[in-house]
């Protein structure tokens, strides 16, 4: 039995715990928030197809990747990506990979903290029977008024950041790994549920035609740029989240299947949400390109007038909120575990202040949405300007540099010791992680600029 390293910071208790955590941390606003609404800005079916594809030819690849990568390294992924160019001896800059992504997801967690605390308020309207026969104009009223009032969405974020900061202290085996338990599949049946709504619309051929029946001639490059950027977004890549979390993995899990698991959860949750909400659009008549409200314009409609609405309603955005925690404290997990190695600090006291300075950023995300909403950088708001910069630019970037790290970098031997996969099975994913990833990456970048 050859000696293999365990992190400082703990070690899940188990194969399921590691699935359970990564599975929260890839299941979160992304899918039920974020995916509908930039399939709405994007036309649909092509957008959707798109996206699909990103998730088997980059996500999959790059998530078993990461966590190969983590779990040899054992460390925050700044530490990881050193030690893991010593090793293989490469340019010990590749750990600039690992400090990207703890900026990256630092400031992704600045917005969806917002965001979430927009789940949180919704959990107080349900509670109070807002929805309860409202249409699409009142419905719309409520998100329009919350929009507009900054010390209210302030509250709800400050009490969201307050709520990641408390479960991040916890370290890998808090509470939330027994939450995530039952949170998720409860989440499903809700999904499942609303889809159930969506189906009594009588615009429910017209949502999976929106989706599914995918025009081409309705997407550019910017579109494929923004599916492929969400590819890595909902499944928590390029940034080192799963890293850290997979360098927190028992050895001999396989990773692979494990894999398959996570991203296969995530697409399904996504694509349930995108069914759930596109026949209530069409219902309504309203906008599929409304943007970020769209959820919220939309779903609080199914809960107003289907039987049991009250107490689904309230159930879902709570569910919400659990799976934008269980997320988010991945966003934060890198930054925490690096202070927490390199600065002699203890694990609170890297949580307080890693979490008071996103907290900060986050104010300015709030503002973005009423009194500074006309501030604007490259045409777009303080909230647009870094989802763009980290979901689109940032995580396909620092997803390319994992897979040519893990592909050309690392010794063939060390991959195949941490993957354990029959030889074709690992042949596949050294093909794709290889040249398959990068190229896809640098070809959707290249037709970005308009150089192709
Ligand atoms: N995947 C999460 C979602 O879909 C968000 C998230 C958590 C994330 N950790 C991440 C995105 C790391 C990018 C990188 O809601």
């Amino acid at each position: 039995m050859t000696e293999k390293t365990q992190s400082i910071h703990g070690q899940w208790s188990s194969r399921f715990a590691f699935i359970l955590a990564a599975t929260g941390s890839a299941v979160g606003l992304g899918n039920i928030w974020k995916f509908p609404y930039i399939t709405g800005e994007n036309g649909g079916g092509a957008f959707v197809m798109v996206y699909l594809l990103c998730i088997a030819v980059l996500g999959i690849p790059i998530m078993i990747a990461e966590i190969t990568l983590g779990r040899r390294g054992r460390q925050s992924p700044i530490n990881t990506m050193q030690t893991l160019s010593e090793e293989s001896g490469v340019d010990p800059r590749w750990q600039y990979v690992g400090w990207a992504g703890m900026i990256a997801g630092f400031l992704i967690l600045a917005y969806y903290s917002v965001i979430a605390g927009w789940s949180m308020a919704y959990i107080v309207k349900a509670f109070f029977g807002n929805f309860i026969n409202s249409d699409a104009e009142e419905i719309q009223r409520l998100f329009e008024n919350l929009m507009a009032n900054p010390v209210q969405q302030i509250f709800w974020h400050t009490a969201f950041m307050m709520a990641t900061m408390y479960f991040v202290m916890q370290g890998v085996q808090g509470g939330l790994e027994k939450a995530v338990r039952f949170l998720m599949p409860a989440l499903f049946v809700i999904l499942i549920l609303l889809v159930g709504y969506a189906m009594s619309t009588g615009a429910y051929e017209q949502g999976m035609n929106f989706l599914f029946n995918p025009d081409f001639s309705k997407i550019d490059a910017d579109a494929v740029l923004t599916a492929m950027g969400h590819a890595f977004f909902t499944l928590s890549l390029g940034m080192g989240a799963i890293m850290a979390y997979g360098s927190y993995l028992p050895n001999h899990v396989s990773i692979a299947k494990t894999t398959f698991f996570i991203a296969g959860a995530d697409t399904v949750v996504a694509l349930l949400a995108g069914i759930a909400i596109f026949p209530l659009v069409f219902a309504n008549n309203l906008e599929a390109s409304a943007g970020p409200g769209l959820i919220f314009q939309t779903l609080p409609l199914a809960f107003g007038h289907m039987s049991g609405g009250w107490l689904f309603g309230l159930l879902f955005f709570i569910l919400l909120f659990f799976a934008a925690l269980s997320s988010s404290i991945s966003l934060i997990e890198p930054a925490v575990a690096w202070l927490v190695e390199n600065k002699n600090i203890e694990r609170h006291q890297a949580c307080v202040w890693s979490g008071a300075a996103c907290w900060a950023l986050g104010v300015g995300v709030v503002f973005s949405f009423n009194i500074w909403a006309d501030l604007k950088l490259f045409d777009k708001n303080l909230f647009e300007l870094l989802d763009y910069l980290t979901a689109n630019l940032m995580l396909p970037l620092g997803g390319m540099a994992i897979a040519v790290f893990a592909g050309w970098m690392m010794k063939t031997q060390h991959a195949e010791q941490e993957l354990e996969l029959p030889a074709e099975g690992f042949q596949a994913w050294r093909f794709l992680i290889k040249y398959v990833s990068p190229a896809a990456v640098f070809l959707v970048f290249l037709h970005v600029l308009g150089v192709l």
